[in-house]
């Protein structure tokens, strides 16, 4: 009895016990988690193969390395999975002698090869056995073979004539006679206008010269500094995962990350991108009540003011998946090539494209590499057709209506998180664990984070914010002298780093915390960024920010600001390149992580003003051509 006791005892605990953490002696005794064999020279030999494989580590239950290695797993909020492991060989070199052992033929039976040979490796140093889940092979044969196919010209098509319309739109700006253009033709919209919207020199001056607003919008010139920040710590968020992600050569550095609170920190801080629903929301409800004052506005603008922004955001967003989609997989090979690239966010963006131009990819589960990042773009167009459904729905209702609605719909919105959490017992927020990083996919990001209607609360305190200015100024309230006030206007980025902190929390040691504590959070993070927004923006229509005013509405901001859009779809294109090209295992050093987080920021700056001169200006302006078009007929 006593025996069958202690089996039990001993059993629970090879199945349930939890590693926290190993010391350094320890952690080498598991097999290491990435190993890249040098693929430059492995490519030298005429006929060589290269093959990237990801292996499930077996063993049988009395065998105690493989114990260590589950318990230590089990902790996923901070380890990797070390029962599976990757890794880069020259099968050609590496697994010549067992190949020919076993009287394999290599270009055969090349599975069998890589597998049998790993597997043969770690039995001899490990006694644990290996089976290939997944592998990717290049030959030196068909390394660089380029394979174009019709996609690719269509890219090359539209490429080609964007920058023919911009010579040809820049020519007839610099050549043309009639410089008083302008004056001249008031009916309709000629040829000319059209191409006059593509020209080179126009559209750089359109984008450099920062032109006096009216005195009452300069409330919100603070947005340009918020969104320049916004976009650098998105920048860097997901260079992180270029660290995290596989072949990293020091997985235990990353996981110990996450023992410093300014790492937990820095790991928690995905809510940030709040401030961008937020000002999407206040800035909605703000120009629709200022347009209104000049003109008659009826429920049928509506088809138009939504079309007015997905014209606005589509062809610059679709020009980089459909990037993604072609020309992207040419770019380079390599043995991670075909993983991330080819087979990864090239595959997913063309079965996706149609999904990422009606802005519906972030509902779309399998759709979880393809320009990661424009999830974001499609949860706000989608939180923006809602937005100008509320607000023409309440426009004319007492304010007190306005209030109780939007109230109600905030406590819904904050309930949705909340409720998914509770129902799918996940957690309160999209928790970059390492596993997170390697496979770009958790259950949080894609069944709570990217979906529109989860990120309604801190949009719905813009909708509010927009309200909230408009009236403030309509009664010309002032009040410089709330001392208060300016101090939480100062603190407004510590405020928000202690919501993050709040949050850091759940990554402490032991179980994962209780449901109602992650439902908490889930149900008021967002919430509270809008509401520091709100602070902010109140602060500036009533004058109390004092010197943070300063700061914040320096002029210097716009011009990052203006290029923001493009930044944000770009940046990932170098971020998925530099995962695809690796051939070593990356380095593990926060330093070096902050220096290419800088790097790509300004490279991606440098890239964004040519695609903004191209594609994004020129598109602005052809809508804003229809509708002076418009307003002219009305005044007619
Ligand atoms: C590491 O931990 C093991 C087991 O807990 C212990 O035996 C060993 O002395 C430790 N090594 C160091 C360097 O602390
Ligand atoms: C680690 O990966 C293996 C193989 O994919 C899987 O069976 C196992 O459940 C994973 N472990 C954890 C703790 O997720
Ligand atoms: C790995 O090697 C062991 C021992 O040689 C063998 O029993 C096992 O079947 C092999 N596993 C695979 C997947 O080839």
């Amino acid at each position: 009895m006593l025996k069958v006791c202690v089996c039990l005892v001993f059993w629970f605990g090879q199945t349930f016990g939890v590693i926290y953490q190993l010391n350094e002696t320890e952690y080498e005794r598991l097999p290491r988690l990435f190993e890249l064999e040098n693929y430059e020279k492995c490519m030298e030999d005429p006929g060589g193969i290269y093959c990237v494989a990801n292996l499930d580590l077996y063993a049988d239950s009395k065998n105690d390395l493989y114990t260590l290695i589950q318990e230590y797993s089990e902790f996923t909020l901070k380890h990797y999975n070390y029962s599976r492991i990757d890794r880069g060989v020259c099968v050609t070199r590496t697994c010549k002698s067992y190949a020919s052992n076993a009287g394999l033929d290599i270009n055969r039976d090349l599975r069998e090869i890589l597998e049998g040979c790993l597997n043969e490796t770690l039995v001899n140093k490990y006694d644990i056995m290996a089976r290939v889940l997944n592998m990717n092979c290049v030959s030196e044969k068909n390394k660089d073979q380029l394979n174009l196919d019709y996609t690719d010209y269509i890219f090359l098509g539209v490429f080609i004539i964007l920058v023919v319309l911009s010579l040809v739109g820049s020519y007839c700006e610099i050549y043309s006679n009639d410089k008083n253009n302008e004056l001249k033709h008031k009916k309709g919209v000629s040829a000319n206008d059209v191409l006059l919207c593509f020209s080179i020199p126009r559209n750089y001056k359109g984008l450099t010269t920062i032109a006096e607003s009216e005195p009452r919008v300069n409330v919100f010139k603070s947005v340009h500094a918020f969104r320049t920040i916004v976009t650098f710590f998105t920048v860097n968020c997901h260079v992180v995962f270029m660290i995290g992600n596989s072949f990293s050569a020091d997985p235990h550095s990353f996981e110990k990350a996450y023992e410093y609170v300014l790492g937990r920190i820095s790991f928690s801080g995905t809510n940030i991108v709040q401030v961008f629903f937020f000002s999407t929301g206040m800035l909605l409800t703000y120009f629709m009540q200022v347009s209104t004052e000049t003109r008659q506005v009826t429920w049928n603008l509506i088809p138009k003011i939504i079309f007015m922004r997905w014209w606005r955001l589509t062809p610059s967003a679709a020009m980089v998946v459909a990037f993604s989609a072609t020309w992207m997989r040419h770019l380079a090979s390599g043995p991670l090539w075909d993983f991330h690239i080819t087979h990864g966010s090239s595959a997913q963006c063309r079965q996706f494209f149609w999904a990422h131009v009606l802005y519906f990819n972030n509902y779309i589960p399998e759709d979880t590499f393809c320009v990661l990042q424009t999830w974001y773009i499609a949860a706000d167009m989608q939180l923006f057709i809602v937005g100008v459904l509320i607000h023409f729905a309440i426009r004319n209702r007492s304010t007190r209506f306005r209030i109780t609605t939007l109230t109600v719909l905030l406590l819904l919105a904050m309930a949705s998180p909340a409720l998914h959490v509770w129902w799918m017992d996940i957690d309160a927020f999209v928790m970059l664990k390492p596993e997170t990083h390697r496979t770009l996919s958790d259950a949080n990001f894609r069944k709570m984070h990217v979906l529109g209607h989860n990120n309604l609360s801190g949009f719905i305190i813009g909708l509010a914010a927009g309200y909230l200015v408009y009236y403030l100024q309509q009664k010309k309230l002032e009040y410089p002298n709330f001392k208060i006030g300016s101090f939480i206007c100062w603190c407004s980025i510590p405020l928000y780093i202690l919501v993050v902190y709040c949050g850091s929390l759940f990554y402490i040691d032991g179980e994962q915390s209780s449901i109602a504590l992650r439902m908490l959070y889930a149900g008021t993070n967002r919430a509270l960024v809008g509401l520091i927004g709100i602070f902010w923006i109140v602060g500036a229509t009533l004058k109390f920010n004092g010197m943070s005013q300063a700061v914040m509405e320096w002029r210097g901001w716009v011009l990052p600001s203006r290029l923001s859009y493009s930044v944000y779809l770009l940046h990932y294109i170098f971020i998925d390149l530099s995962l695809g090209i690796r051939t070593q295992l990356t380095p593990v050093c926060f330093y070096n992580t902050f220096l290419i987080s800088v790097g790509v920021f300004v490279v991606t700056y440098v890239v964004a003003v040519p695609f903004h001169l191209l594609i994004e200006a020129p598109t602005m302006k052809l809508i804003k051509l229809t509708s002076s078009e418009n307003t002219e007929k009305k005044i007619n």
